[in-house]
């Protein structure tokens, strides 16, 4: 009997052991908020020396007093880390301890699991599901969706436009939405989908989605950056940049979001490779770029509603990100996000900021919403969606409808005005 139970106890505690729920094995976000210049220079030195991600801010750079950070750690050096931070005295919360668990529940596929009740569209795919989504959504619709090869990522990725149009009137309007120009911010890609997803469904059932698809032809870019995308599925979760290697350096990636032609490598981007907001060789040096950047020259005379779609952070945002000057029709672009966040707030009482990039968040040049809008495209956004840090890039299925829809209610909100404006 005593034998037995001696080796009951010996089973579970290998269990656990083998679990390793009682164990820090799994990679971790931490919160920092740094009291003193010191603490700021200590975690700017963490960010960069070691094997960490630096989720908020983007670049170690905008570090600053008494403003939270968010530091993926990933398991291997998160005793290091830890006992660094505790050396200086300078405190952190985890945010996130199962890290690992989040990124099994975003990339797991359970449309084979019968007891799953969640559809395609609150899951995350994969690139090629992607692709295969794309050409499926344009047979099924052969009336209202043409999908429009727009060029190819550095790898040789397509890079395809869904183009909704459900009439031929002329000088009809057009808006662009694209997602993915940051590989990590799945949720983004996953607005895309649900965006086409939504319009196709309530064309004719709901008034605002009629009213907007007969005056206005949409363009979707659903996946801007393939590669990086690619990359956050099979190597890192945490890539941001596209994968295009550098004559300069060993360090690869462009952030595509510093790559436009406005005040291009400015303050609050790098011409350093290994940097996350490296802004590339010259203006428009990655191919992704430059296929948005001449689709939308080309497409100019009708497009007049620009839309980049990011996370995280819940933000609305306008031009200017590349000056602190204020854009020429500043007070409508206000007056256009307000309207937007204030239906996110009465019909999901979520809260969103907004403003003009450099305004609310830092200067940021080399945008495409910058540079569309120079391009004269006068009502040209970028959205943050969720969260706020809560669950950052690593945001579960169960909250992508929620996400989806605020989202959509503020692009209907705005393109609604940008009819009546136009
Ligand atoms: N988080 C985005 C970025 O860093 C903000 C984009 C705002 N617009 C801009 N042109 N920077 O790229
Ligand atoms: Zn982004």
């Amino acid at each position: 009997m005593k034998t037995l139970f001696i080796f009951f106890v010996l089973m579970n505690l290998d269990q656990l052991l083998k679990t390793g729920r009682c164990t820090e094995t799994q990679d971790q976000i931490l919160s920092i908020t740094p009291k003193t210049q010191e603490q700021v220079d200590i975690l700017k030195n963490v960010s960069t020396q070691y094997e960490t991600a630096l989720w908020q801010p983007v670049s170690p750079q905008y570090i600053k007093e008494e403003n939270e950070v968010h530091l993926f750690v990933p398991a291997n050096s998160s005793e290091t880390v830890k006992d660094l931070l505790q050396k200086h005295a300078i405190t952190h919360r985890v945010l996130l301890a199962n890290t690992n668990e989040l990124i099994e529940m975003q990339t797991r596929n359970d449309s084979t699991d019968p007891r799953s009740s969640s559809t395609f569209y609150e899951r995350y795919h994969s690139l090629e599901d992607i692709y295969h989504w794309i050409n499926r959504t344009q047979q099924d619709n052969p009336n209202m969706v043409k999908a429009i090869l727009i060029g190819s990522s550095y790898e040789k990725r397509p890079l395809y436009v869904l183009k909704l149009s459900v009439n031929n009137r002329p000088n009809k309007k057009a808006m662009w939405i694209d997602c993915g120009i940051h590989a990590r911010e799945w949720i983004s890609h996953a607005f895309c989908l649900w965006f086409v997803q939504n319009s196709l469904s309530f064309y004719k059932l709901n008034q605002d989605i009629t009213r907007i698809l007969d005056n206005m032809d949409v363009y979707i870019l659903p996946v801007m950056n393939p590669d990086g995308y690619q990359y956050t599925w099979t190597t890192n979760r945490m890539w941001r940049k596209n994968r295009s290697v550098s004559k300069s350096s060993n360090c690869i990636g462009v952030d595509l979001n510093r790559n436009f032609d406005a005040n291009w490598c400015t303050e609050g981007a790098s011409d350093e490779p290994c940097t996350e907001i490296y802004c590339g060789a010259f203006p428009e040096s990655e191919p992704e770029s430059q296929a948005v950047a001449n689709f939308l020259r080309s497409h100019k005379d009708s497009v007049q509603f620009y839309l980049s779609i990011h996370s995280y952070s819940q933000m609305l945002l306008f031009p200017y990100s590349c000056t602190l000057d204020e854009a020429e029709n500043h007070k409508d672009l206000l007056e256009m996000a307000q309207e937007a966040a204030q239906a996110i707030r009465r019909y999901y009482r979520n809260t969103y900021k907004y403003g003009s990039g450099a305004k609310t968040i830092y200067l940021a040049p080399g945008g495409s919403d910058d540079w569309a809008y120079n391009l004269g495209i006068k009502y040209s956004f970028t959205f943050e969606l969720q969260d706020r840090g809560r669950y950052g890039f690593l945001l579960p299925p169960s909250l992508i409808s929620r996400a989806c829809n605020e989202a959509l209610i503020a692009v209907k909100t705005i393109a609604l005005k940008v009819i009546e404006k136009t």
